[in-house]
């Protein structure tokens, strides 16, 4: 373990105390209240920290999981992808698509509150965002790796295929040939799976000689559109699904460049989520690495999950399209922030594993960075160079910064303590800002992001109906 992360371990066992904590505080009598106090509503940490180096660091825990896939940031030094083929993206350009993302999001979300034909318009023209983490996994057989993005955002899972009819990009291994898989078959157009694009992918699907025929445009002009497939598809070794149903891709085009394709981890029934269920009833989890130089893990199956994992309700009211979740408070530095209730119930709130940045209702946003200022004075705020990120400090002249705990609470009185590289984001050299921000309109859409998530091991438990939090993941 590195010494860092040794910190991170300790800070985040702390966590249990926070509450009780927070809320004797106004009867605190001894200075040593005050010192535990103090203790437990901030926390040092090294800067090195939240920067990814040069080298590959897988993480010791991220390992511990048996049976998982090794998850890593697709433009860092673990990923395959790192290398000349995908030049990485500078952080506006990471925030210019994270912000088209979330847009087609909020957008999608809008229209299903307007629009009869919910299912169809609900998946249509999302933008695939590039804050996306990936996978190795095996198709066919013979076996071929293929590494995959993964996203709780799509559920159609597809990969480029030979011959490439349409267009291929460049992608690090081979590009799947269905004709040297012996397991291979084209789905037919009269088939239920085939009429079940159109709630999958939010298109309806179309049929090219009796072979059923996918298509999606994402939001930001990446497109895929193939043969709609079935074919044996190995997570873990000796544990294949067979028959599983995917994209077979002969035009492929966007933001995808370097990984193979997408695995999807909605909720809708061709995700890989339902595909599998027999076997791993309808549960996932995953723990995002600190920094794109370190690993993490995404299982499949209830074993293994940590029994400090505290679990929150899916949201009802976000339909079966996301991961909804209900946001009731945010803490910061021990205070809770004066938000009132109906602010969170208007806008609802989702995660996902493709948004970078959280997003909040503005009117919690602005409560937010209030409270993170007035708890960061000892620093120097700088004017922000950023588009997204408004609260932006010069640490030019430290190595570790003091910064205070950010928590936030979920349906159920379920507090999660948002990591310290969740809190604070690098935008240039020395210059770290507050990672979160608001959107433009109270009435949007919420969204937990990736960036909140590191570290955390989150659990989705689609058929009993709840997601669950565990500090120390990875
Ligand atoms: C659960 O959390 C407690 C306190 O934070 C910690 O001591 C314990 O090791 C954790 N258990 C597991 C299984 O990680
Ligand atoms: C799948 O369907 C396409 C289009 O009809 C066809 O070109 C291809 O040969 C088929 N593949 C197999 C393995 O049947
Ligand atoms: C679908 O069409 C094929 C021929 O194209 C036929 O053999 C098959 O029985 C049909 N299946 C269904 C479920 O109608």
């Amino acid at each position: 373990m590195e010494p860092s992360n040794s910190i991170f371990f300790v800070l985040s066992s702390c966590f249990l105390f926070f509450l009780v904590v927070a809320r004797k505080e106004s009867t605190l009598e001894t200075s040593e209240d005050a010192i535990e106090a103090i203790a437990h509503h901030y926390q040092t940490v090294k800067l090195s920290s939240f920067i990814s180096s040069s080298i590959c660091s897988p993480s010791i825990n991220g390992n511990k999981k048996r049976g998982s896939l090794e998850v890593v940031h697709k433009h860092g030094p673990c990923s395959k992808l790192s290398d000349s083929m995908v030049k990485p993206l500078t952080v506006e350009e990471i925030f210019s698509h994270d912000q088209s993302r979330v847009d087609s999001i909020i957008k999608t979300r809008k229209k299903d509150i307007q629009g009869s034909k919910t299912t169809l318009i609900a998946k249509s023209g999302r933008s695939i965002g590039t804050g996306n983490y990936i996978v190795t996994v095996a198709l066919g057989t013979p076996k071929k790796l293929l590494t995959l993005i993964f996203d709780t955002g799509s559920d159609l899972t597809w990969t480029q295929c030979q011959p490439c009819a349409g267009s291929c990009y460049s992608q690090i291994e081979p590009i799947f040939q269905p004709s040297s898989s012996t397991t291979y078959s084209n789905i037919t157009c009269n088939s239920t799976e085939c009429s079940g694009l159109s709630s999958a992918t939010g298109y309806p699907p179309l049929c090219d000689s009796s072979t059923c025929v996918y298509r999606i445009q994402y939001g930001d002009g990446s497109i895929t559109a193939g043969f709609f497939a079935k074919d044996k598809l190995t997570l873990f070794p000796d544990d294949p699904i067979e028959g599983f149903f995917f994209g077979c891709g002969q035009l492929n085009e966007g933001l995808f460049r370097g990984a193979a394709g997408l695995i999807g981890l909605g909720r809708d029934k061709l995700s890989l989520v339902l595909q599998s269920a027999k076997k791993y009833g309808k549960v996932f989890s995953y723990c995002l690495p600190s920094t794109a130089s370190s690993t993490g893990y995404l299982t499949f199956g209830s074993s293994g999950i940590d029994s400090n994992v505290t679990y929150t309700p899916l949201s009802k009211s976000q339909g079966n399209s996301f991961y909804g979740l209900d946001l009731e408070a945010i803490y910061v530095g021990g205070n809770k922030l004066s938000i009132s209730p109906t602010v969170f119930a208007t806008s609802g709130m989702i995660i996902d594993s493709g948004t970078v940045i959280t997003r909040l209702p503005p009117t919690a946003y602005s409560a937010l960075r209030k409270a993170f200022r007035a708890e960061m004075t000892q620093y120097p705020l700088t004017k922000s160079a950023s588009s997204l990120l408004d609260t932006c400090y010069d640490l030019s002249k430290y190595s570790d910064v003091t910064i205070p705990k950010i928590s936030v609470v979920w349906g159920g009185n379920v507090n999660v303590e948002i990591p310290p590289q969740g809190i604070l984001y690098p935008i240039e050299d020395q210059v770290y800002c507050l990672a979160f921000a608001g959107n433009r309109d109270d009435s949007d859409f919420g969204i937990f992001g990736n960036t909140q998530q590191k570290t955390l091991e989150v659990v989705y438990d689609v058929s009993a109906g709840k997601v669950g939090f565990a500090p120390g993941g990875c």
